[in-house]
């Protein structure tokens, strides 16, 4: 009985392993993912690199070069593209030391180490409409100075330069994405930037956003943003375009043809759906766009104007960040595919299969990041008997909002279905989390107080925050990491072997 327990249970591994390893191996590409780290408890980066691998991302996009995170990526296989934020490019476009330094630092050094990086993304979106030009003349300066280092340190093969640039800076006059080409005001820099790309082999970057499409404009068709056909779709002389995602690639894919650059590379440096702050920031539209756009591109079959070429994408992003400008939106903190604590928000299978309808076991669901702290599970509230007439009530909130996140605060948001002292408690108790639980952060003036019994009702979570204090020692994590690589390597080299033998 128990022998034969044992033999089903073995079996049932080598099944688990075999079926594993044949959707690694139909997959043409995985997928990539944005790592930003605008938070203000952020997980230990060797956490974050255990979720990466822990949900099978082989290729991560950060928006700067932090040491610890590059560190933590060390031979992890894990492919790094590294960012120069815009405010170093008036720097770097100058000349002199500055890129040979950047590139010493931020580069050379872990290169050596082991990081795979792969590329340099110099500047984020520089060209967007709201940022009146700053960066225009220092964009590719800049990028022919990184270049030029990375040449002298010998790195220019293995490491390309590039930009990521938001999608408005290319259009097509029709809507018909046969007809894009690159914005009128910035056509020849567009042009001397994408002939360095086609001349150093390295890819066009461009951050598409249907959510943005929906978000400006009430009257975009929502179907036409997912991927499960439109009523309104638009048809490009023998083409069908039945979603935004398709017609906003190929207008790019237009637009470098027309040009004469047909050739050059096209990577989607972020794409992806919020789920908080806004009307149409949920988690029920981020996964059917996230599900259906990597579903989308799964098979590998590329877009009507690139067929059979597999589109390469990071999805943004990986993890909420707290601190970001929500100067274009609430719903700016709220576009991780997992909350701030890294456990997943919704199912979401990475290698395609989606719909819960096989494809995948397993994949279907991402997996939570191990071995996370939180502080004690004590909340802040506003006293039962406060009288939100008192102007100190509105003050408070004003204060700890200003300091806190309560963007899940408002209309059709998570927590816009909670009373008015309900808004109040979450504001404190967002403030006092962010403070981590300081007993000071929880007083506003003799109107709150702590309490253990969890306030969250509905979809309105009052969180916890993780303890960034009681963060794994180095030496703990990186054994921890150790043995993950370990098992990855032996569990690489049974595919391998496998593959052998298919
Ligand atoms: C990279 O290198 C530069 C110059 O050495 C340095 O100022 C910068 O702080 C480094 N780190 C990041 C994250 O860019
Ligand atoms: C761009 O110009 C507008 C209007 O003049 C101004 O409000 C805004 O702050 C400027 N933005 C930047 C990044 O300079
Ligand atoms: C960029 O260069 C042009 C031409 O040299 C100049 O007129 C413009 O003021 C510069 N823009 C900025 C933001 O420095
Ligand atoms: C693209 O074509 C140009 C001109 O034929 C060539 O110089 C360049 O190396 C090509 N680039 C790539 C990435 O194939
Ligand atoms: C709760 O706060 C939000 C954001 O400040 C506000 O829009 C909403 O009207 C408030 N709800 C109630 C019931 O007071």
């Amino acid at each position: 009985m128990a022998a034969a327990a044992g033999a089903g249970r073995a079996l049932a591994a080598v099944a688990v392993v075999l079926v594993a390893a044949a959707s690694l191996l139909r997959r043409s590409e995985a997928i990539g993912v944005n790592w930003g780290t605008q938070l203000s408890h952020p997980l230990p980066a060797s956490t974050v690199v255990r979720l990466l691998q822990d949900n099978g991302f082989d290729k991560v996009k950060l928006f700067d070069a932090e040491d610890s995170i590059l560190s933590a990526l060390k031979g992890s296989g894990i492919q790094v593209m590294v960012g120069i934020p815009n405010d170093m490019l008036a720097d770097l476009a100058a000349g002199g030391k500055a890129a040979d330094d950047w590139v010493a630092k931020n580069v050379s050094g872990h290169v050596r180490d082991g990081v795979d990086i792969r590329y340099v993304a110099v500047g984020n979106e520089p060209f967007l409409e709201t940022f009146n030009g700053t960066y225009l003349n220092t964009t590719f300066p800049a990028m022919q100075s990184i270049h030029a280092a990375l040449s002298k340190a010998g790195l220019a093969d293995k490491v390309k330069v590039t930009v990521p640039l938001n999608a408005d800076v290319y259009q097509s006059p029709t809507a018909k994405p046969s007809d894009g080409d690159f914005r009128g005001d910035i056509h020849g820099l567009m042009l001397t930037i994408v002939q360095f790309l086609s001349s150093t082999g390295a890819p066009f970057v461009a951050n598409v956003y249907p959510f943005i499409s929906l978000y400006s404009d009430p009257n975009f068709p929502l179907d036409y943003a997912f991927f499960q056909g439109s009523s309104a779709p638009v048809v490009d002389g023998g083409v069908t375009y039945t979603n935004t995602f398709d017609a906003n690639h190929d207008t790019l894919v237009a637009a470098l043809r027309r040009n004469g650059f047909g050739n050059v590379s096209v990577v989607v440096g972020e794409v992806g759906w919020p789920t908080d702050g806004d009307a149409s920031a949920n988690p029920d539209y981020a996964r059917r766009f996230n599900q259906g756009f990597v579903s989308h591109i799964a098979g590998g079959q590329g877009t009507p104007l690139r067929p059979g070429v597999p589109v390469d994408a990071y999805l943004f992003s990986l993890i909420d960040e707290d601190r970001k400008s929500i100067q274009p939106g609430n719903f700016e903190r709220h576009w991780g595919i997992f909350n701030y604590d890294g456990t997943p928000k919704y199912p979401l299978s990475l290698a395609g299969g989606g719909g819960g309808n096989g494809g995948g076991g397993s994949s279907a669901t991402l997996k939570a990041a191990r071995g996370v702290r939180y502080l004690e599970k004590r909340w802040c509230v506003l006293k039962p008997g406060a009288d939100l007439g008192d102007q100190k009530v509105g003050d408070s909130v004003s204060y700890a909002c200003g300091l806190a996140d309560c963007t899940a605060l408002g209309y059709k948001t998570s927590c816009g279905g909670v009373d008015a002292k309900g808004n109040v408690s979450y504001a404190f108790n967002s403030y006092y989390q962010t403070m981590d639980q300081d007993d000071r952060a929880c007083d506003f003036r003799g109107l709150a107080t702590a309490t253990s019994v969890d306030p969250s009702a509905g979809t309105c979570r009052f969180i916890v925050e993780i303890d960034v204090g009681a963060a794994a020692p180095a030496g703990g994590g990186s054994a921890r990491g150790g043995v993950a690589g370990r098992v990855a390597s032996s569990v690489l080299a049974a595919l391998l072997l496998m593959s052998m033998l298919l």
